[in-house]
Order: structure tokens, then C-alpha cells, then sequence
């Protein structure tokens, strides 16, 4: 299969890249910079950008198999410094940090620039810059900050870039992105049945006649893996589903009815709700949270699987964003905003060999995926829902009590947002716990009670997000309802924080 390779040097967009090229229908992969795959069928390269310097030696660097393949190499920001470095131009640090909106002037002609406008509003993310250029090589763009804020070397095909066109805040980016396509001579045509038939043929070649595990946790990823595996393997796909009372209202209950109704597969579902909270009791910081429900998780889900007999495999519904949110590429050095992690640790302990056919996919490649094989509408466009689920959505301590009252405050939020036919417009919507003391008027009494926060936000990529802009009349019939219904809420605030700088969930 023809395809563009994105070599990873780090950079927290590397994925945006490969999901622009997807978007594009074209076959993309990602790979560390010091692992290279073959090289055989690419036909183009596109370098990320990084959180390193490129004028320190030992630094991340470009393998010379990639020039050898003598094919068009697109250097996004310390893609585009390595690039220039590493063709003998130089690289500086002023010192200085050019971060967010910029105007970029086309200066010259440039197929990457090919019928865009000459003024683009483009998005940087630097310290260092290009400050004198490689032999062979031109201006095609600068902007106040970066006077080579663009080149390329238009014979050997070779463009560099300082700001990022894969993010959406920079005009025309997919444009720019389309152009190095068509300059890599790739077709687009990569679809969710080609995606399909590949995990066929890797379930098929890997699993064999094996017996596989699946932890369900009622998300569409998952939800989706588990209709394909039973697609292709039947009988040989166990499903567990460990309910740990984090989930929303009737959750549990809800999926493991859906599957069998709308596919026929039997899930086990077992509730632990008991030994989750006992282990989260009096904790509070969020990251500590998430590893004890990690590794409880673990403990119960693993006592469940010794019931079962002869299981080689454990599948997972870790996508591509889990992968690098978490920095689970070990080569790379992308900084971890929060541990997301599914079930990690588990195939060692359980020893069991690894099962991850959506590890390269996007949340809609899989949604397309699901709608493909054919699963409800319900089912693959539901919202996505944390790994640790409402405990890390009540801020600071999880107990009984408050779960009950998110748990109602949530169901009242979505099932309006359904009722009123806003659901779907919104890539994910929940309310979270605010332990917060409040003064508030019931009747003739006063209460002292806590706040429950509503949170919308529409995002393409979840990577970055804005705030639904909800209807007011809506927001406040939800918090009316909200207040009146569940006892200890005095009051509801609706977050409207973009992503960056605040994050989707609050811990
Ligand atoms: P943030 O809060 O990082 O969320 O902006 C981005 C997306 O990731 C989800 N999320 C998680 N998913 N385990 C998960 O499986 C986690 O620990 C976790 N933390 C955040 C979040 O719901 C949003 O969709």
C-alpha cells in the first residue's frame, strides 16, 4: 500500500499529521524517528515537529535511509530546523518563544503553496528558527517573528514549514497539507472498508484459532472492537465487563443489553462498584486516582479472567490519541498531559500476548468502522466516556453519595440534550462535581450545599476544543432541573473554557 510516512520526533500534533493525511483518504503511518519501518512503498515524508532543539548533538535527527529514497520530505517546525541542519543550514534560539496566531507572507512560487492565498493566518510553536538557509534552498514564506518562516528546495523536492498546518487554527493548513500530497504523487483513496479488511487479515493471521479476552467498558471503542472480533473470530471472543460504579446511569445495564440485542454477543458483567470505592476513599489528586483505578481495575478484571480457561490473547480498544496522549510511543518524548491508559499492565501480568487492532485508528476511523459492520447509530455516536469514568469527574474525593448526585445530574443534562436534539451537535457533553460549598435559597430555607458543573464542548480531534455554545434558555431549564431534583446542589455553572489552555475533563 502507497503511503506517506510521518516520522515522530515528539511533537503533541504528530497525530494530527497522520489524521489530516486519513482525512485526505490518503494511507498514512506515524514511527519513531530512530525506528523506521520499511521504506519500500512511501512516497513521501512529513517530519514533526518536537519539544527538542535541533543544534544539540544527540538529539533526534533524520535517518539518512530517508534521503537515500530520494522521495519529498515535508519538515514541519523542528522537522523543517532538523531538515535545514542537517542540509548544512543554520539554526538558532533567540532566546525567544513565538507561540500562537501569526500572519505568514507567501513570497515566492511554491507547489506547497499552490492556489492559496499570499496572507495566511498560520499557527507557530517555536523557540528556535532557520536563520541562514542550505544550499539549493529558497524563501517561500516568512512572517514578522521568521523571516524564513517557509523554504524548500524545489529539485529535490524537500519543503520545511515553521508553523503547523495539521492544527485547525492555521488557515488553508489542509490545503498546504493536500498540496505535498499531490507533489508525493499519492492516491487518495483509503477508505474504512480498506481499514477494515486490514484488521481482518491481522486478526485472522495473528489470532488464529486462539481464544481471545476483550475488556469491554462500554465505549464506542471498545464497543466497536468487540463487534469486529466476534465478526471475525465468533465463539472465541469472551467479553468481561468490570462495572466499577464509576459509570453513568444504567450504563452497565444499557450496553451489555445493546450487544446482545443489536449483535448477539453475551458480555459477563461484573460489579465491583464495592471494592472500587473502597480504594479510592479520602483520595484526592487526580493522577493518584487514576492509577488506583488502573490498577484495581487490573486486580478485579484478572480474578474474572482465572474463571475462564485457555485465553492467549487480550484485546484492547486503544486508539491512536491514547497511544500519544500517554506518550506510550517509549521512543518519543511528548510530554504527558494526563496518563490515559487502558487496562495497561495487564497482558504482562496476565501473560497474555496483546491484542490492539485500532492502536494506529482515529475515534471516527473507528466510528466509520462501527457504522460499516453495521452497529446502531446509538452505539457509534455516542460520546466518548474517560477510561476512570465519574472519578475524575467529581474533583477531589469519589464517594457514594456524590457519584448518585453526578450520576442524576448527568442523565438529566444528556437525556435533555437528546431531548432537545443537541446531542449529536456536540462531540461530548457530562457534568462533573464540584465540591464546593455554596449558599443557596430553597422555599424559605437556606441551604449550604455543592455545585454541579455542565461541560459541552465540540472538537474534531478532542486535541484541541471549544465550548458548545448551548442555548441559554437550555442551560438554565437543565440547572433548574438539576436543583430541584437532587438534594445537595445549590447551584450549576456551565464551563466555558476553551481547549487549550483548560483540558476537556477537569482532572
Ligand atoms: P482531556 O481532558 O485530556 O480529554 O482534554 C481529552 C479526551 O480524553 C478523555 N480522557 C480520558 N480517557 N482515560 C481515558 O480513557 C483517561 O484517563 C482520560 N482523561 C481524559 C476525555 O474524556 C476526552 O474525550
Amino acid at each position: 500500500m502507497k503511503k506517506i510516512l510521518v516520522i515522530d520526533f515528539g511533537s503533541q500534533y504528530t497525530q494530527l499529521i497522520a489524521r489530516r493525511l486519513r482525512e485526505l483518504c490518503v494511507y498514512s503511518e506515524v514511527c519513531p524517528w530512530d525506528e523506521l519501518p520499511k521504506l519500500d512503498e512511501v512516497e513521501g515524508f512529513i517530519l514533526s515537529g518536537g519539544p527538542e532543539s535541533s543544534n544539540i548533538e544527540g538529539n533526534p535527527t533524520i535517518h539518512e535511509d530517508i534521503f537515500s529514497t530520494k522521495k519529498p520530505i515535508l519538515g514541519i517546525c523542528y522537522g523543517m530546523q532538523v531538515l535545514s541542519f542537517q542540509e548544512g543550514g543554520k539554526v538558532i534560539n533567540e532566546g525567544k518563544k513565538e507561540f500562537g496566531h501569526a500572519e505568514l507572507n507567501v513570497m515566492s512560487e511554491s507547489n506547497i503553496f499552490e492556489n492559496i492565498v499570499t496572507t495566511i493566518d498560520v499557527w507557530m510553536s517555536h523557540g528556535d528558527k532557520v536563520d541562514s538557509l542550505p544550499q539549493g534552498y529558497e524563501i517561500t514564506a516568512s512572517s514578522s517573528n521568521s523571516p524564513i518562516a517557509a523554504f524548500q528546495n524545489q529539485e529535490k523536492k524537500y519543503y520545511g514549514l515553521q508553523f503547523h498546518p495539521e492544527v485547525t487554527h492555521t488557515k488553508y493548513g489542509i490545503e498546504i497539507i493536500k498540496n505535498f500530497v499531490d507533489i508525493c504523487g499519492v492516491e487518495q483513496n483509503w477508505n474504512a472498508s480498506d481499514i477494515l479488511k486490514q484488521i481482518e487479515e491481522l486478526v485472522s493471521n495473528e489470532v488464529k484459532e486462539d481464544n481471545v479476552l476483550l475488556a469491554l467498558s462500554g465505549g464506542v471503542d471498545s464497543t466497536v472492537l468487540a463487534a469486529v472480533l466476534y465478526k471475525i473470530i465468533g465463539d472465541k471472543l469472551t467479553c468481561v465487563m468490570v462495572d466499577h460504579g464509576l459509570l453513568r446511569k444504567n450504563e452497565a445495564k444499557n450496553v451489555v443489553q445493546n450487544l446482545k440485542e443489536k449483535i448477539g454477543l453475551t458480555v459477563n458483567l461484573v460489579n465491583a462498584e464495592d471494592t472500587f470505592l473502597t480504594k479510592l476513599s479520602g483520595v484526592t489528586e487526580p493522577e493518584t486516582k487514576r492509577k488506583i483505578i488502573g490498577n484495581t481495575f487490573i486486580e478485579v478484571f484478572e480474578n474474572e479472567s482465572k474463571k475462564l480457561e485457555s485465553i492467549n490473547w487480550l484485546a484492547q480498544g486503544t486508539i491512536y490519541p491514547d497511544v500519544i496522549e500517554s506518550a506510550g510511543n517509549s521512543k518519543t518524548k511528548a510530554k504527558v498531559i494526563k496518563s490515559h491508559h487502558n487496562v495497561g499492565g495487564l497482558p504482562e501480568r496476565m501473560d497474555l500476548k496483546l491484542l490492539e487492532p485500532f492502536r494506529m485508528l482515529f475515534k471516527d476511523e473507528v466510528r466509520k468502522i462501527g457504522k460499516a459492520i453495521g452497529l446502531p447509530h446509538e452505539i457509534v455516536e455516542r460520546h466518548p466516556f474517560p477510561g476512570p469514568g465519574l472519578g475524575i469527574r467529581i474533583i477531589g474525593e469519589v464517594n457514594h453519595e456524590r457519584l448518585e448526585r453526578l450520576r442524576e445530574a448527568d442523565h438529566i443534562f444528556l437525556s435533555e440534550l437528546k431531548k432537545q436534539d443537541l446531542y449529536y451537535s456536540a462531540s461530548q457533553a457530562f457534568a462533573f462535581y464540584l465540591p464546593i460549598k455554596s449558599v443557596g435559597v430553597v422555599g424559605d430555607n437556606r441551604v449550604y450545599a455543592d455545585v454541579i458543573g455542565l461541560r459541552s464542548v465540540n472538537t474534531t480531534d478532542f486535541m484541541t476544543a471549544k465550548a458548545t455554545a448551548l442555548p441559554h434558555e437550555f442551560v438554565e431549564h437543565v440547572s433548574t432541573r438539576i436543583v430541584n431534583e437532587i438534594d445537595g446542589i445549590s447551584r450549576v455553572v456551565y464551563d466555558i473554557t476553551s481547549k487549550p489552555p483548560a483540558t476537556i475533563e477537569w482532572e
